[in-house]
């Protein structure tokens, strides 16, 4: 069982590589106290748009030097986050953090896995031709985009929308649910059974 009732606000880190719109989200709910956690740091692995949003936000950035998992690892281990939380951060992380922290670590994603897991999964989805299709939030386990499933929301492709039209969706839902789940997580009891993720005691 996990999730815990808490005394004092837990603390969460956010990693990220490129845009960090979803970082913005997490930090500005977290700031005006709708998401019930402080955002200890912004952590990147490359200069990217996210650091000058956090700059912005007044959150500490960090750059992961080489080999970014050893400074992750280091990083994790100082700062002891309740939660890891991956939003658009473009590594995959080595089988021996990702079992040292299951449960630990959070990851969304644009599509309705398991279908279109990877890179570009909006685009992969538009040019299937997919009717519906989502969003995925999930622990992260050793596999790309392949970790126990803890929320997915769909949405229905219109006929005339072009590939900017469903990415800004997309993105839409991003917004609205990462930061509850995240709240969620962090507050509400839940058990894993098997691949399932099972809210409640
Ligand atoms: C999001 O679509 C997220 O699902 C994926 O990477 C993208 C990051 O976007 N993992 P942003 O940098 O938060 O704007």
């Amino acid at each position: 069982m996990y999730g815990v009732l808490r005394s004092e606000l837990p603390n969460i880190v956010i990693l990220a590589s490129g845009n960090g719109s979803n970082f913005q989200v997490l930090a500005e709910k977290s700031l005006n106290g709708e998401l019930q956690a402080r955002v200890k740091a912004l952590i990147v692995d490359k200069p990217c748009g996210a650091i000058e949003r956090a700059n912005k936000l007044g959150i500490d950035s960090i750059v992961l030097s080489k080999p970014w998992y050893e400074n992750f690892e280091h990083l994790i281990e100082d700062i002891n986050p309740d939660l890891i939380v991956l939003a658009g951060f473009m590594r995959i992380i080595p089988e021996n953090l990702t079992q040292k922290y299951f449960l630990k670590i959070v990851n969304i994603h644009p599509s309705l896995l398991p279908s279109f897991p990877g890179k570009d999964a909006i685009k992969q989805a538009y040019e299937y031709g997919v009717k519906v299709t989502g969003i995925t939030i999930h622990f992260v386990d050793a596999g790309i985009d392949t970790g126990p499933i803890i929320f997915q929301k769909s949405l229905e492709v219109k006929e005339d929308w072009d590939l900017e039209t469903l990415e800004r969706n997309i993105h839409m839902l991003e917004h609205d649910f990462y930061w509850r789940v995240v709240n969620d997580l962090l507050y509400k009891p839940y058990k894993i059974q098997g691949r399932k993720v099972v809210w409640g005691v």
